[in-house]
């Protein structure tokens, strides 16, 4: 049976994630070889107890970095690893819960294959698509993107006055046509129902006295399509993983960290408006 190889079709260019991802690969060649020579049972339990151990700390690694690169696909790709997690866990009460698999020599090759599946089909599917987001820039000096539409209107939500108001004159630097302002959840939201309607929010997940989640759920659950889709993009440094899950799940477009890097703010909203 071939061995598994970070090859360089499924490198990312970023050194945390290229190695992680290697990681996980000599956790399943490992299984491989090991299972070779020891009881297999054992083998599998340690494997699959690696792998939702060492899987659980790489996504929550990447997904920081996603958080820190403006990387705009953010919700379909947390959901995407809760369930490679759910998976590990299904395969384990599979064999060693509900016992519906029988542990034999064929399981080997079996686990092996899906497992290779697992890994390799996540990467090539999700994570490779972050690589013009995650790796360094090709021109480190090059100017940053613009808003490619000059007739786009921005809400800003921010109790922090002086953070608004900086917020405010980047957008305005990148070609917002408007840029409303609201020092809290309650204001926020009627703006995002008002006139104009923003193009794009961006708000502090900790607003009162509703929040950036209380915010996203209002919003998705309007009856109005067009307010229902607006991009929301929340603005926090929380690693919580709890926190973060409520977050995706109410319906942000994206978790970012406060002191983002400004230079690739146009080309996210560029990206989140255009879709
Ligand atoms: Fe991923
Ligand atoms: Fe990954």
């Amino acid at each position: 049976m071939a061995m598994l190889e970070l090859t360089d079709d499924l490198r990312i260019g970023h050194p945390v994630i290229d190695a992680d991802h290697q990681r996980l690969i000599e956790i399943i060649n490992e299984f491989l070889e090991h299972s070779k020579a020891a009881d297999n049972s054992q083998v599998l339990h340690e494997t699959l107890k690696s792998l939702l151990a060492y899987g659980r700390d790489h996504f929550s690694r990447e997904e920081r970095i996603q958080r820190q690169c403006l990387y705009p696909l953010q919700p379909g790709h947390f959901h995407e690893h809760k369930a490679l997690l759910d998976q590990v866990r299904e395969i384990a009460r599979a064999y060693f819960i509900a016992k519906t698999k029988p542990l034999n020599e064929s399981s080997v090759l079996e686990v092996n294959e899906l497992l290779k599946a697992w890994l390799i089909g996540h990467v090539k599917k999700f994570d490779t698509g972050m690589r013009d987001w995650v790796a360094p820039p090709k021109d480190p000096d090059a100017a940053p993107e613009k808003l490619a539409s000059h007739d786009l209107a921005a809400l800003v939500i921010d109790s922090d006055a002086a953070r608004r108001g900086r917020l405010a004159d980047l957008l305005t630097g990148l070609g917002a046509a408007r840029v409303l302002q609201a020092e809290d959840g309650i204001k926020g939201l009627a703006m995002a129902f008002g006139d104009p309607v923003p193009d794009f929010i961006i708000c502090d997940l900790e607003a009162e006295p509703l929040d950036g989640s209380a915010l996203a759920g209002a919003l998705r659950g309007s009856n109005k399509a067009y307010i229902a889709r607006i991009p929301l993009l929340l603005l926090s440094d929380t690693d919580d993983a709890d926190l973060i899950q409520k977050v995706m799940e109410a319906g942000a477009t994206g978790l970012y960290p406060k002191a983002f890097n400004p230079k690739n703010l146009g080309r996210l909203l560029n990206h989140l408006v255009k879709g």
